[in-house]
């Protein structure tokens, strides 16, 4: 008789996760340089022409930003403080019983602009101390070790990622941290949505907006650098700490066909080939012959040096990690430009939709669990996943968080039912677990926690943070490894 597996492995990785740009604030403490998305201001919604997380900043944009031209509200700069709030954070962590804690380490504050020749010692004592903290609880921290926190002076002085030395720059900072850390990190994943890079250059790869004459193939040339240095340091990682395992990371967005009429199907079928495309070289270890004809079309040129598809081959990681947050509906009349963005496409009539237009789909979550396993067959990982929503602070201070609750049951439900179906599932950490700055608007009040932090759009706030409902319903869905859902 064939035995099905019909709950979480007694080991699954239940946690958190979270970035440091959105999280530590502390910006100019501890002798870190600034980060690209320390130079990208507030807007508020009415003013908002495009997310902020998609914007690309030209240098003149970035000299206004650090000349105080365009005011003073950088949320980012200030995260929710968690530089000096850590102990506290963990500790709430810990008391939901966390396995995991997903966290970046800011590329800044190690090497503040970069190209140091030697690191910076108060930023790495920072993150002993966050590690020490974790283990302390018995919280295996997951490191990501660039989540859009390239240091600036990379972007403003040598272009970005689309610059081959800046893999050398990475390569030094992956060591250094490899080696610092060996004894405390064992989960590590390289560059956070890696595909981010063809929406927006800039805060995947600091590219800004003109430094070259084709924006276009400076994005794929920088992607082309990120996969060289994703295979270095994932070599570097089984070299120097040979019981850790590292992972890619990728937005992933199921494209379904608006209809059976084939030009829809072969529309979802594209954008998934473009989707997938990030993934197949980081764990294939190769690039995808699909991707021919778009380069081709698009009059991209990659300029490969000689051992770079052998380094690509020969270390690829060991689990994939991804980000879950909608599908999207694909049309034959859609442009082949909307393909970059992975929000476009239409509205699918059977989803509800998020107070920011993202359409909510678990049984979708099931479907793309199953779709990478059968593509890649290696253990995946949702190291993202949520609602970010208003949340009310009640007259009492309570705050009733049904409608995550809901959200992030249905979620779990359907990575039950994958992993029935024969995906192997490493682990589950829902993004934002504490509320913190949100990538894409920089907002405060587009909140994922289950954690609430007192603090608005623009600074204002006592910092303090406090439980939500969901707070003590996760407690019980770790402690119950999953079974009470309740
Ligand atoms: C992912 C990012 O795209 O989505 C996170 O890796 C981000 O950094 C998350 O915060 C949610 O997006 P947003 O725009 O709601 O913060």
């Amino acid at each position: 008789m064939v035995k099905v597996v019909t709950h979480f492995p007694e080991n699954f990785l239940w946690g958190g996760a979270t970035a440091a740009n959105q999280l530590e604030g502390a910006f100019d403490e501890g002798g870190k340089g600034l980060s690209v998305f320390d130079v990208i201001p507030f807007i508020p919604k009415e003013e908002r022409k495009e997310g902020i997380g998609l914007s690309v900043p030209s240098q003149k944009d970035v000299a206004e930003a650090l000349a105080g031209k365009i005011g003073d509200n950088f949320p980012k700069r200030r995260g929710i403080d968690f530089y000096h709030h850590y102990k506290e954070d963990i500790a709430l962590f810990a008391e939901m019983g966390f396995k995991t804690f997903r966290l970046s380490i800011s590329w800044p504050r190690i090497f503040p602009n970069g190209d140091e020749q030697e690191p910076n010692e108060a930023g790495l004592a920072f993150y002993d101390h966050v590690f020490d903290e974790c283990l302390k609880y018995g919280i295996e921290p997951l490191v990501t070790l660039s989540h859009y926190e390239m240091p600036l002076h990379l972007a403003t002085e040598y272009g970005g990622w689309a610059n081959r030395k800046v893999i050398a720059f990475f390569t030094k900072y992956c060591e250094t941290v490899f080696t610092r850390y060996k004894e405390k990190v064992h989960y590590w994943l390289t560059f956070n949505e890696i595909n981010v890079m063809a929406m927006s250059p800039f805060i995947g790869g600091g590219i800004l907006k003109g430094y070259y004459k084709n924006d276009k193939q400076a994005a794929f040339q920088g992607l082309h650098h990120q996969f060289v240095a994703s295979a270095q340091a994932t070599k570097l990682c089984h070299e120097l700490i040979p019981d850790a395992v590292i992972g890619c990371m990728l937005a992933r967005t199921e494209g379904y066909a608006e209809t059976c009429n084939p030009d829809d199907v072969q529309a979802a079928l594209t954008a998934d080939q473009f989707n997938f495309f990030f993934t197949d070289v980081q764990v294939r270890g190769y690039y995808p012959n699909y991707m021919d004809r778009y380069f081709a079309e698009n009059d991209i040129q990659i300029e490969m040096l000689p051992g770079d598809e052998e380094i690509i081959q020969l270390h690829t990681v060991d689990f994939l990690s991804f980000s879950y947050y909608m599908t999207t509906v694909k049309s034959g009349k859609e442009k082949e430009s909307d393909l970059g963005n992975f929000a476009s496409g239409r509205i699918n009539p059977y989803l509800e939709t998020s107070d920011w237009g993202w359409q909510i789909d678990p049984k979708g979550l099931r479907i793309t669990l199953n779709k990478f396993y059968d593509r890649y067959q290696i253990p995946l990982f949702i190291v993202e996943n949520g609602l970010g929503a208003y949340d009310k602070v009640e007259q009492d201070g309570t705050i009733h968080d049904n409608y995550r609750i809901d959200y992030l049951r249905q979620h779990i439900v359907q990575m039950k039912e994958a992993i029935k179906d024969g995906v192997e599932l490493m682990g589950y950490t829902p993004w934002g677990c504490i509320d913190l700055i949100s990538a894409g608007t920089n907002e405060m009040s587009k909140r994922y926690g289950f954690i609430y932090v007192d603090q608005d759009d623009y600074g204002k706030g006592t910092l303090n943070r406090s439980k939500k409902d969901s707070f003590e319903w996760y407690r019980k869905v770790i402690a119950s490894n999953g079974e009470d859902l309740t």
